[in-house]
């Protein structure tokens, strides 16, 4: 299996070829992102490329002929797509449009797995979405998600490539540093305080949201990888089964120590984009088709422990 993962040196596309390294999943792998991403060890030959979506001859040399699974994962994220409208579309909408492209002249219809987001959807914190809901996003990275997916359809109904395309719920616990996303303080509420920092809590402690732990996100993108995707029919968009939680009980796996470190610090913005996502799904289609479930916020926790402390500590010298 000859695979691609664009946004390679990503949050995700990092921990996703670290499992196929792990698993010999992959006769070849190619990481491409808009730096070079660092090498990997593997035992299949990895070629680490510099690449942007948006430009079709890069796209060339990231997407070889012969690749059989491109793992789109490039993206501006949502917070940074809502605050530069042009960034957003050029990538996350014409750059998905430019891996369509590619993936139509390559000999074989290569399986491109894409994520999208809950951001794609809208109804706010009373939703409890059904499979079939309609996505009504109410910010432009979400919208863009979802223009993506529907060109992604049509595209695989031709037989252009064979796409799946989850709708990740936020990834938490994120190592590293706050990012851009809109929902970087949902990571940030438990990781500082697991480092002993202060971090502030922009929404109430009653705010709901769909998450999922890194592990089982990458999971997700294994089995979308080489899932039969023949009962997906038309409707290549999936809901995965996430967690729906609270602030609270988020809170609630750390210690009064840690717990105290969290300052409410409301703020309009953040609630402006959060606050109109979903934080729960059905999500049957999905478990259906073979993707597990989230485990409780337990799990979530002991996975940033067992996979991410150690090295978020060594990142930022604490
Ligand atoms: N992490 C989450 O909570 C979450 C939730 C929902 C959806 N998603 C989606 O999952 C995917 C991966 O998320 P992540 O958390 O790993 O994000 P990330 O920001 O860590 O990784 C995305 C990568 O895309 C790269 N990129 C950006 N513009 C590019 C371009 N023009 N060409 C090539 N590469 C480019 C970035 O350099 C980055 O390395 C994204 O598509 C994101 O929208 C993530």
């Amino acid at each position: 299996m000859r695979v691609t993962i664009l946004g390679g040196g990503g949050f995700l596309g990092r921990k996703l070829a670290r499992r196929l390294a792990a698993e010999g999943a992959a006769t070849h792998l190619t990481l491409a992102d808009m730096a070079e991403p660092p090498p990997l060890d593997a035992p299949f030959p990895v070629t680490c490329v510099a690449a942007d979506v948006t430009d079709a001859a890069a796209l060339e040399r990231a997407i070889p002929d012969g690749t059989d699974v491109v793992v789109h994962l490039a993206a501006v994220v949502s917070a940074a797509a809502e605050a530069d409208y042009d960034l957003g579309l050029a990538v996350n909408l014409r750059g998905t449009l430019a891996v369509i492209e590619r993936c139509r002249g390559l000999a074989r219809p290569p399986r491109v797995v894409f994520t999208s987001s809950v951001a794609s959807f809208g109804g706010g914190q009373d939703a409890m979405l059904p499979d079939d809901a309609r996505q009504l996003p109410a910010n432009s990275y979400g919208a863009q998600k979802a223009a993506a997916e529907l060109l992604l359809q049509d595209a695989s109904r031709r037989g252009m490539l064979d796409a799946v395309s989850i709708r990740l719920p936020t990834v938490i616990i994120r190592p590293g540093r706050p990012n851009k996303a809109a929902s970087s303080f949902v990571s940030a509420i438990l990781r500082e305080p697991l480092l002993g920092l202060e971090t502030p809590l922009p929404v109430a402690e009653e705010f709901r949201v769909w998450v999922c732990s890194p592990r089982l996100a990458v999971e997700w993108l294994r089995h979308a990888m080489t899932m039969d995707t023949a009962p997906l029919g038309l409707d290549r968009g999936v809901n995965p089964p996430g967690l729906c939680v609270s602030v609270r009980e988020m809170l609630g796996v750390l210690s009064p120590a840690q717990r105290a470190l969290v300052r409410p610090a409301p703020d309009a913005g953040v609630q402006a984009i959060v606050g109109g996502w979903p934080a729960a799904f059905a999500a049957t289609r999905a478990r259906a088709l073979g993707f597990a479930p989230q485990p409780g916020m337990d799990a979530i926790l002991a996975t940033f422990l067992e996979d991410d402390l150690a090295a978020t500590r060594a990142e930022r010298g604490l």
